[in-house]
């Protein structure tokens, strides 16, 4: 049965229903379409914190209760007995795959994981010391001027493709904005490896020795990958639909979502939670850092704490904890950013001002300190978070180029001068 909601405008004596839509999870929406159309006025909501911008069907976040789903399935079941690839399908299509389905997924996703030459002279146009996130940002838009051959977004196959080379080749664009900073020559994807083996030996291989791939930090890495795939409307997915509701090119569309993931307060969160823990340098300085954090005349906030949809714990943080503790027990590494970031939450998790505001612990906060005991370099860690992303963003440019409802143009509550005219 419908649900309604009356809205009353006193002012104009006039009173209007408004439906209420029910998902199969989560807070119903009032469907508000007909606000403006029948009462000439806005729903004003800066920030969407209150906003369904969208019906999807691909992941359900519980932040209250600290719960994330991907298709149904809990992110924790996922991460202990999935493989990123499969959890790519998962996204992507809603189910996960049987072995054939698998098999053809992964043997598509490798003829297509190559990049064409010509894009390696993109990379070569960079200052070497170019942060990663920027080589992305340009050499993914540029690949939207390499596929326009095959770019009717009308015809399932073309989108299915594009999906597939977007995220068949994101490994190598990822690992060769590394390798091109370093000045290490560029390495190739090698189809008898997985999605996360082929990145590592791309990222860290030399060409004059053989690359031995660690199954335990592969493991680890496959593991973040699923952790970061996707988190349903946040800031750069929402910048991917939005950016897709004109019908843009979907590799401009990506290269707009990796833009909107390298802020500190998004993606970049993880490479901010290292510099953070660097600074602090000791544990006897978290006491201090904890002081700015309250203080409300300093902009300094904990990198790695609070969420906006996380107000009890991030289930992605508790995974990735215990993948921390075995990263560093397989390398043996005693690492004090680790001694300091693990005092660091336990004093913030029993003081006041986190306590009231429901700061947890994010799932950058462990990230970081996992790739760091793995030897990825801090300018890395947002391009990893990139690389897992790309499937969430894909799967959302599919469900939302499968049934699109035209261009996304939010309105504004104009707070600037009333007409006036130009003095002679
Ligand atoms: N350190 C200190 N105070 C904080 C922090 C923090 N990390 N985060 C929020 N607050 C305070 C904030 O000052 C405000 O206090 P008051 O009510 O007294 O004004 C209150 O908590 C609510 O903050 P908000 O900014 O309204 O919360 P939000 O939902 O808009 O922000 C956030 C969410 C993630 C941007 C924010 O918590 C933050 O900046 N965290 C640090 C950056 C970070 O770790 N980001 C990664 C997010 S997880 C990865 C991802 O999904 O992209």
């Amino acid at each position: 049965m419908t649900k309604y909601i009356d809205t009353k405008i006193t002012d104009k004596e006039t009173e209007h229903s408004l439906p209420v839509l029910d998902g199969t999870m989560g807070p119903s929406a009032v469907d508000i379409q007909t606000l403006y159309t029948n009462e000439d006025m806005l729903a004003f909501d800066p920030g969407f914190r209150s906003t369904a911008s969208c019906k999807s069907a691909i992941t359900y976040v519980d932040g209250d209760e600290g719960v994330l789903l991907y298709r149904g399935y809990p992110i924790e079941e996922l991460a202990e007995k999935s493989t990123f690839e499969e959890v790519a399908y998962l996204l992507m299509y809603g189910e996960l795959p049987s072995e054939t389905e698998y098999a053809q997924f992964t043997d598509t996703l490798g003829d297509l994981s190559l990049l064409h030459d010509q894009v390696l002279s993109f990379y070569r146009g960079f200052r070497r010391d170019a942060h990663p996130m920027a080589i992305m940002v340009g050499v993914v838009g540029a690949l939207s001027a390499f596929y326009h051959d095959r770019m009717d977004m009308s015809d399932p196959e073309q989108r299915e493709l594009a999906a597939y080379r977007l995220v068949g080749k994101m490994p190598m664009i990822a690992a060769a904005s590394h390798t091109y900073h370093i000045g290490r020559p560029i390495r190739y994807p090698r189809k008898v490896l997985g999605y996360a083996e082929n990145f590592v030996q791309m990222m860290f291989g030399k060409p004059h020795v053989e690359y031995e791939i660690d199954p335990i930090l592969v493991r680890a890495l496959d593991r973040i990958l699923i952790l970061h795939a996707d988190h349903e409307q946040n800031a750069s997915t929402s910048t991917v639909r939005l950016t897709a509701s004109s019908g843009a090119n979907p590799f401009a569309c990506m290269a707009a979502g990796i833009a909107s993931l390298w802020g500190p307060a998004h993606g970049g969160a993880n490479e901010a939670v290292l510099d953070m823990l660097t600074d602090i340098g000791r544990v006897e300085n978290i006491p201090d850092a904890v002081a700015r954090a309250k203080d409300k005349k300093d902009p300094f906030r904990l990198m790695g704490f609070g969420h906006r949809v996380y107000k009890n714990f991030d289930p992605r943080a508790t995974v990735i904890q215990q993948s921390a503790k075995e990263v560093l027990n397989h390398l043996g590494l005693d690492d004090p950013l680790l001694e300091i970031a693990m005092r660091l939450e336990e004093i913030a998790l029993e003081d006041e001002y986190f306590i009231e505001r429901k700061l947890y612990p994010n799932v950058d906060f462990y990230s970081g300190i996992v790739l760091r005991a793995m030897g990825v370099p801090t300018n890395m860690f947002t391009a990893i978070f990139a690389l897992a992303r790309t499937v969430g963003w894909v799967s959302h440019w599919l469900e939302l180029t499968a049934e699109p409802h035209g261009i996304d143009r939010p309105r504004q509550l104009y707070v600037g001068p009333t007409l006036r005219h130009y003095p002679k």
